[in-house]
């Protein structure tokens, strides 16, 4: 038992069997404290369990923690390389007593476990307390036999542990390791006590108090105990190593870098070696926890470190960038303890190759111009503040990859002459903004981010998270607090809420704070880089520069998420069924439902519709993980990512891919690939269904498709299977019967209709009519005349009857008017041939329709047609062709 990773297991091993519940790594990026630039100890995630705001299942706990210390408070970046013992990341094991057991136990298990279990020699140990903690001073007697003059009493803050200027915090106790004669150094409390022979392990803290404000503490509801061993530092010494970099993970990643530089780690380039072995640890699981380089807050801290290891390996004379080829050694190493790192592998070779192909074009330059400008200096000397600002602005150099370049020669930097120049650029950048012409109603967002800095976006990982008010925005204007009522933009410096952006609907969920509540409606991207959470106060009062918990609509953002993803699957589907012209016009993901418009010139058919949804839901079946990748746009674009044309993106994009192709060219190759900021499903399985529900046209050549998903379709099937049951239980058949017997019921119908009509033909031209009009052919003026009020003669249905009526006369003038039963009258006029010359239908038409009360009418001289409004005149209008007849 001597590797990383026995050691590892054996800690928690030993405190489960002790009762302790084993939990999980929190991220490195803390959702618990908007205050921690990332998280830095093992009690960073149990923070609100130690003072009674939070209550977990168990009252014991044991974690492997992930931690980085490199930006904000606690910063070793600038160290690393050069000493034994600092790392940007390293891993805490700790033990957690949360009101259980505390000193007394606490004591008694981290000394069984180092004595017993791991064997180290007791004469090799010795511990600190705080000068006033005479109890933990006694235990340590009762339980290690330790003698007095080994249980050293300290009276400084080295031996009093906060977390910060507020949060959990107690006395501790240390127990170093006396690394032996050979090395110069002396005890803790000694002058000499920073040499490298005594070396602290483990710390255990005694929580007893929280630090409300900087001048108030009270007691913890509790004791409790945190403890926190480093475990690079006890592998060393369980593996008779002095220096951390000598421990078996170190070793393999540094023959990893060897081999790929074929450099050894020797003499001056010992320290490279180091660094890129360090900062590939801390890159990578930044990078999998979802930090990605950038030129700010924390994307900043990752880049600065990225470079820093990429300087070195351009020391070491890589040609190519080297980092990402590393990757796979740390999986090796670490990714059976964190998973993450194995999920993450694609995402992580990708970022850091593709920031060291960018880097290195500026490297060798950006070195070049150093070496000019420092070509006189010495030791002792300083860099003017203009050239760093340079390397800074145009070369990509962290002013800490400057420092550390100059570093071994003994030079400095400048840094008020940095500072200025920056500020300089900065004011130009303000004074160009103004002059662009942006509505003046946005100008409050460019003050606010400029004092607030960018938003930065935790909603990839997790949908609940803190943070510190930086603005509120009332009718416009920056305002310090606002009031239950009223409605307000609220800018936080993290957030997990999603602006809307590429079709997907920003968030809502709740802001809440000590008294106060914000419903969040909408979030929206402001003034490059800020979240705004817009919505109501809806009690208490919020001011700026207060501590709030934000909580996006877990069930919200969950439909957004299936939507978004299906939209992906019914993209590529679309282009498989139909064609590569297809191509995205407009994009909505709301929660209900998606909605895709595209380019196609006609409209889709049901059998390619059904090809279509049938595609993708063949993908959700699938239930593959949905990967998101960072490349360049050209990279991306080579892998096949489909892009949206006349989009603007970074240099940087965001690549989601998901699925396996099933046939065709994208037969076992990833199914889809975009380039997409959307929050996406885990895994394709969680979309559960999609289910198109309308296809139509939105413009010439562009279609719009629009579609459900989960829950949603299963819904809308519900309610199409119901009206099924339904109209199967009038029929009093099964459902499966229904398309048939529905086809036989129509037919049926045409049948009748026909049957009734030729009825109709037949009842109008036989003995009496439905108005009991006399049916007889009278005579009038001289020639034949055939007139009759007909009911239930559809109006298409009169002239067939007229010429019924004018076949049976042989010569002459009919008339049908017929009636309908919203009184509407139609009236049909047929002249026999030989009498078109006396009589014109349309003339006499126009006169049944008059008296009809209507007005005109048509067709030719012998046969036409008119209509009126008033049926009951039926009669009057055929004594009115009579008369006409007559008068003629
Ligand atoms: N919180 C303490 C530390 O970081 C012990 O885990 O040292």
């Amino acid at each position: 038992m001597s590797g990383v990773n026995e050691i590892r297991s054996a800690f928690l091993d030993y405190f489960r069997k002790e009762g302790h519940e084993v939990v999980a790594s929190s991220p490195l990026v803390p959702r618990n404290d908007p205050t921690l630039m990332f998280t830095n100890a093992g009690m960073v995630q149990f923070k609100n369990v130690f003072t009674g705001l939070e209550s977990r299942p168990y009252s014991r706990a044991t974690t492997s923690q992930k931690c980085v210390r490199a930006g904000g408070k606690h910063n070793d970046l600038d160290n690393v390389g050069y000493t034994a013992r600092h790392h940007t990341f390293f891993e805490m094991l700790g033990n957690f007593s949360f009101g259980d057991y505390f000193k007394e136990r606490a004591i008694e298990l981290a000394w069984n476990l180092i004595t017993r279990e791991f064997g180290i020699a007791k004469d090799r140990l010795l511990v600190t307390v705080y000068h006033t903690d005479d109890a933990a001073a006694g235990f340590w007697k009762k339980i290690a036999g330790l003698p007095e003059d080994r249980i050293i009493r300290i009276a400084t803050s080295d031996n009093f542990w906060a977390m910060g200027d507020t949060g959990p915090c107690g006395p501790c106790s240390e127990i170093f390791y006396d690394h032996g004669d050979d090395i110069p150094g002396g005890p803790p409390g000694s002058p000499d006590e920073d040499g490298d022979r005594f070396i602290e392990i483990w710390n255990l803290v005694f929580m007893q108090f929280e630090q409300v404000t900087k001048a108030e503490r009270v007691e913890l509801p509790r004791p409790s105990i945190d403890t926190g061993m480093g475990l690079e530092r006890i592998a060393a010494v369980l593996q008779g190593e002095h220096d951390n970099y000598d421990i078996d993970l170190f070793k393999a990643l540094i023959r990893a870098s060897e081999e790929a530089t074929g450099v050894k780690a020797e003499g001056k380039n010992r320290a490279s070696h180091r660094v890129i072995a360090d900062h590939l640890r801390a890159s990578s699981f930044l990078i999998a926890d979802g930090v990605l380089p950038s030129n700010e807050g924390r994307g900043y801290v990752l880049r600065r470190i990225m470079r820093r290891a990429m300087r070195h390996a351009q020391l070491l004379g890589a040609r190519d960038p080297l980092m990402w080829r590393l990757v796979p050694a740390l999986v090796r190493e670490m990714g059976q303890a964190y998973p993450e790192l194995v999920r993450g592998q694609p995402l992580i070779s990708e970022t850091l190759k593709l920031e060291e192909t960018r880097f290195r074009k500026t490297l060798a330059r950006g070195l070049g111009l150093l070496a000019d400008a420092t070509e006189t200096l010495g030791s002792g000397d300083r860099l003017d503040g203009e050239t760093a600002f340079k390397l800074y602005d145009t070369y990509g150099f962290p002013l800490d990859l400057t420092q550390d370049a100059l570093r071994q020669r003994g030079v400095s930097v400048d840094l008020d002459g940095f500072n200025a120049a920056m500020e300089r650029q900065k004011a130009e950048a303000r004074k160009s903004w103004a002059g662009s012409g942006d509505a003046a109603t946005e100008t409050v967002w460019f003050a606010v981010r400029e004092k607030a800095g960018a938003t930065e976006f935790l909603g990839y990982d997790t949908e609940q998270a803190e943070g510190i008010v930086q603005a509120l925005v009332r009718d416009g204007v920056a305002v310090e607090s606002a009031v239950a009522g009223d409605t307000i933009g609220v800018v936080v410096n993290q957030t997990p809420f999603y602006g809307e952006s590429g079709g997907q609907m920003g968030d809502t969920g709740v802001i809440t704070g000590e008294g106060f509540a914000i419903e969040v409606t909408d979030t929206q991207k402001k003034g490059d880089g800020l979240f705004v959470h817009f919505g109501k106060v809806t009690n208490g009062t919020v001011k700026t520069g207060e501590a709030v918990e934000l909580k996006v609509d877990h069930i919200r953002r969950t439909r957004l998420r299936s939507n978004h993803s299906a939209t992906h699957l019914v993209h590529e589907a679309l282009r498989e069924v139909l064609g590569t012209h297809v191509a995205q016009k407009g994009s909505l993901v709301a929660p209900e439902r998606l909605r895709f418009d595209f380019s196609h010139p006609k409209p889709i058919s049901a059998e390619e519709l059904e090809r279509v949804e049938a595609m993708a839901n063949e993908v959700v079946v699938q239930n593959g993980p949905v990967t998101t990748r960072l490349m360049s746009v050209d990279d991306a674009i080579a892998e096949g990512a489909m892009a949206l044309f006349g989009e603007k993106y970074g240099d940087e994009v965001r690549v989601v891919s998901m699925g396996t192709g099933i046939a065709g060219d994208k037969a076992g190759k990833p199914y889809s690939v975009e380039l997409c900021g959307g929050t996406h499903v885990g895994a394709t399985g969680d979309i559960g269904l999609v289910r198109l529900v309308s296809e139509g046209a939105v413009a010439a050549g562009v279609r719009r498709i629009e579609a459900l998903t989960g829950e949603a379709a299963r819904k809308h099937l519900d309610e199409q299977d119901k009206r099924l049951k339904a109209v199967a239980a009038t029929l009093k058949i099964s459902p499966a019967d229904v398309p048939a017997r529905v086809e036989a019921l129509l037919d049926e119908r045409k049948k009748l209709e026909k049957e009734l009509t030729e009825a109709r033909k037949k009842l109008a031209l036989g003995d009496r009519s439905p108005a009991g009009v006399p049916t007889e052919n009278e005579t009038i003026a001289g020639v034949g005349f055939l007139g009759k009020a007909v009911s239930g003669v559809a109006p298409k249905d009169l002239k067939p009857l007229a010429d019924a009526g004018k076949k049976s006369l042989g010569s002459g003038v009919v008339v049908f008017v017929g009636t309908a039963e919203d009184n509407k009258a139609s009236v049909v006029v047929g002249v026999t041939d030989d009498l078109t010359g006396r009589f014109s239908a349309v003339d006499l038409v126009r006169v049944a329709s008059a008296a009809l009360g209507g007005q005109g009418g048509g067709g030719r001289p012998d046969m036409a047609q008119a209509g009126g409004p008033d049926a009951s005149k039926a009669e009057d209008a055929i004594a009115a062709v009579k008369a006409a007849l007559e008068a003629a």
